[in-house]
């Protein structure tokens, strides 16, 4: 079944994206110019629960539902339960411990296999792509899940900017490394700094995105200020936080977690229900904020866009 889930494109995103990438997005879409400016929250229809302290009245977001009509997870939530070992390992005690994290300068580099390899500064990539906000589930490899509106920008746009050669099959992700201001890389059981990849085809996927604010605000810390990936069909931990590097590359780069566990946590990591994770089932999740389980979706609800990257793969021996 095709869900007709577009919105409305405010930006001159055609101009930017092929025809048929814009019109068949099944994304929220709202112009937000600078993330979080000028921005006021609207009601349309089903209301969010609980967003008593979502951080201001003058903010807008463009859905309270992701497209299958999922409620967002709460503001709260989502800044209070966090993955970020750079940090803690405990969930909900990143949001005290990134409080002091200053994001700013921030470069980002970008090279490797590409004609025109650059450093952007976070202010020059806010400028140079319009952001939007997208509405995606977030779904953890340890069985919980959340429904975020990101904003962002497609990592595609990007990567066109630096002219990848011919020859480039994969892009390598790099997180800051600072144990001054990341007290968790202290921690010697990682291989630190956080490096994750992708496929050049996955990071060129139009549902692949740099997400830079979420709620109509500028990335909070515990969540990857002030730039960060999110790979909507993927297990979480694909989704890198606090992007300093992009390296584009012939061979598989090698991924934090991959490289600890590699019997675990695949390179491909899809959200598949079928292949459990060696120590438990992957059938079902958790929302955040719900009572009881939900069935997990096959690419967590966007096999219909994705799926084809992965034609005639065995998603099992591939996980
Ligand atoms: N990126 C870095 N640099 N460090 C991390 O520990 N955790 C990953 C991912 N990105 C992680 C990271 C995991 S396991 C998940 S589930 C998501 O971030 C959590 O994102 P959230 O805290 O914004 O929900």
């Amino acid at each position: 079944m095709k869900r007709s889930l577009y919105r409305s494109v405010p930006i001159p995103s055609s101009e930017i994206t092929p025809e048929h990438v814009y019109t068949n997005r099944r994304l929220f879409m709202k112009a937000a110019g600078t993330a979080g400016l000028g921005m006021l929250l609207t009601a349309c229809g089903v209301q969010p629960h609980d967003l008593t302290e979502t951080p201001s009245a003058d903010q807008e977001i463009d859905a309270t539902t992701d497209e299958l009509g999922d409620l967002l997870t709460s503001y709260t939530d989502v800044i209070t339960y966090n993955n970020f070992y750079e940090f803690t390992t405990n969930k909900t005690g990143v949001s005290s411990l990134a409080k002091s994290f200053v994001p700013s300068p921030w470069i980002i580099e970008i090279g490797g296999l590409v004609s025109n390899p650059k450093a952007y500064s976070i202010e020059d990539l806010m400028k140079k792509f319009a952001q939007e906000e997208r509405v995606y589930r977030l779904r953890c490899v340890e069985g919980w899940s959340m429904v975020i509106p990101w904003i962002g920008f497609e990592l595609g746009l990007l990567l066109d900017d630096v002219e990848p050669l011919g020859s480039a099959r994969y892009a390598a992700f790099t997180t800051l490394l600072d144990s001054k201001q990341m007290p968790g890389q202290g921690n010697p059981l990682y291989p630190w700094p956080y490096t994750e990849g992708l496929r050049l085809d996955e990071a060129q996927h139009p549902l692949t995105i740099l997400a830079t604010g979420l709620y109509g605000q500028p990335m909070p810390a515990q969540n990857g200020a002030p730039i960060r990936l999110v790979v909507p069909w993927k297990y979480g931990f694909k989704s890198i936080k606090s992007i300093v590097k992009i390296e584009l590359t012939d061979r598989q780069p090698a991924t934090l977690w991959n490289t600890i566990a590699p019997n675990e946590y695949g390179f491909y990591a899809n959200v598949n229900p079928e292949v459990d994770h060696p120590r438990w089932s992957q059938a079902t999740d958790r929302r955040i904020g719900e009572r009881g389980r939900r069935e997990t979706l096959m690419f967590n609800g966007y096999a219909e866009e994705v799926a084809g990257l992965y034609a005639g793969m065995d998603l099992k021996a591939n996980y």
